[in-house]
């Protein structure tokens, strides 16, 4: 399937974009392991969070739904899960395959976890490491790449592990196999990521200790089922941030967006681009952050984005790199080597697409530079990356001619229903098959 994109129209109304995906996937996680039902409510039903559903369904847990965003899981405890009976499909999704690689990790059976070609292709040894050292036994392809087989039967011990890169999902996977292991574990990052699984954990009652950057907690505890309310996810809302942003004429309202603070490098990033977002009705929902966030059209300026911006923003560099584009000067960004591995080296493809419409980028082996310009139209390549096809949809705002958008079937896994939501709010969309 292919979006074509005509330009010229601008963005307005109201809208709500799905579920947070990291939430969605860490709720089926969670309960699942939990005593009692946990009911989730504003669930994503994105093709990866559905994996996740689909590898606990393949476990022995019960999982109503979803229907209309809700959920109820009938966890089975720490200790119910059984054997699947054959590989657990990951599909698209690094966050189910890391995380369910540290879950998995101090079960009594064997596990395989498998997926797409393109997640077949991304680096698994920031998880074998840290598992290996706490006793585990895990199987890659041989250069730490999937399939993963991770043996049962082995008792995992506690340990400190300082991750070498910001990432929540190592994080997350050493804190979940941490659960199964014998005595604390504990980790340290070299800047915040962002915090789902900490905070969520709390919420389903196990006690997780954060002091002094050290996060820990103790093996053999329990998780108590939970009420979860997954508010919109700030990755998917930035594409119309940045896409009302660009647009002269752009008024528009993104509802029950999520903001953690681990999760905001967006917001920060496009103000200090001189972007006009207002953040309205701040709540607390679920022991998250909750607003609703109005953005207008505004003239943006080129920055070097601060490198402690960077992992709070890791996924939204795609749509930024398509602001910065469409802003007055040059845009600097280092310190982002992780989005090389994510589902495609997002600085190429995105210096590829920016090329095409007539961008002129210089691309660093942590980083790229863009000099802001006049955007021209063209077929632009997704490597079948999800966040790619969104990002290009939105440029089409500024574009001064049509952008045929190829590969975007992907969407589907963090975005169902991306050209719709699109289409209301006033991006001319049309989805080609
Ligand atoms: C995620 C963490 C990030 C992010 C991914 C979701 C998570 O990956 O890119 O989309 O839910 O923990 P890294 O932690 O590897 O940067």
């Amino acid at each position: 399937m292919k979006f074509s994109v005509q330009p010229g129209s601008c963005l307005t109304g109201r809208v709500r974009v799905p579920g947070d995906k990291s939430m969605s996937h860490r709720s089926v996680m969670l309960g699942s392991l939990a005593e009692g039902d946990t009911h989730v409510t504003g669930f994503l039903e994105g093709e990866d969070a559905l994996a996740t559903v689909a590898a606990f369904r393949a476990m022995g847990v019960v999982i109503d739904g979803p229907h209309e965003g809700k959920l109820r899981i009938s966890g089975v405890g720490l200790n119910g899960l059984a054997a699947p009976r054959a590989p657990l499909d990951m599909g698209n999704s690094g966050t189910s395959m890391r995380l369910l690689a540290g879950l998995l990790a101090g079960q009594s059976f064997d596990t395989t976890l498998t997926g797409d070609t393109s997640l077949c292709k991304r680096p698994m040894r920031r998880v074998i490491n840290p598992l290996e050292r706490m006793g585990a036994v895990v199987e890659s392809d041989g250069e730490g790449r999937p399939p993963l087989t991770l043996r049962g039967q082995r008792s995992l011990k506690g340990i400190h592990y300082d991750l070498p890169m910001a990432s929540a999902q190592v994080k997350s996977c050493v804190l979940l196999a941490g659960m199964y292991a014998q005595g604390r574990t504990s980790v340290t990052e070299p800047g915040p990521t962002r915090d789902h699984t900490e905070r969520m954990l709390r919420g389903f009652g196990y006690d997780v200790q954060s002091r002094n950057g050290v996060i820990s907690l103790g093996g053999h505890g329990t998780l108590t089922a939970s009420t979860i309310d997954i508010p919109a996810d700030v990755s998917s809302a930035a594409f119309f941030l940045v896409g009302a942003s660009i647009a002269p004429g752009s008024d528009l309202i993104l509802e029950h967006v999520g903001l953690n603070p681990t999760r905001i490098g967006v917001l920060n990033i496009l103000t200090l681009m001189g972007a006009d977002i207002q953040v309205l009705n701040e709540r607390e929902v679920g022991g998250e952050p909750v607003a609703e966030l109005r953005v207008r059209h505004a003239p943006l300026k080129g920055i070097a984005i601060p490198e402690q911006e960077v992992p709070l923003a890791i996924d939204e560099f795609p749509a930024l790199f398509i602001a910065a584009a469409c802003a007055e000067g040059r845009t600097v960004l280092t310190g982002a080597e992780e989005l090389r591995v994510k589902e495609s080296d997002r600085i190429a493809s995105m210096a590829e697409g920016l090329t095409t419409l007539g961008i002129h980028t210089e691309v660093r082996p942590d980083g790229i530079i863009i000099d802001g310009g006049a955007l021209g139209g063209g077929a632009i390549r997704t490597y079948q990356d999800h966040r790619i096809a969104m990002s290009f949809a939105m440029a089409a705002l500024r574009a001064e001619a049509p952008l045929n958008i190829l590969d975007c079937d992907h969407v589907a896994t963090s975005f169902p229903g991306f050209a719709a939501v699109a289409r209301a709010a006033g991006l001319l969309l049309e989805e080609v098959h």
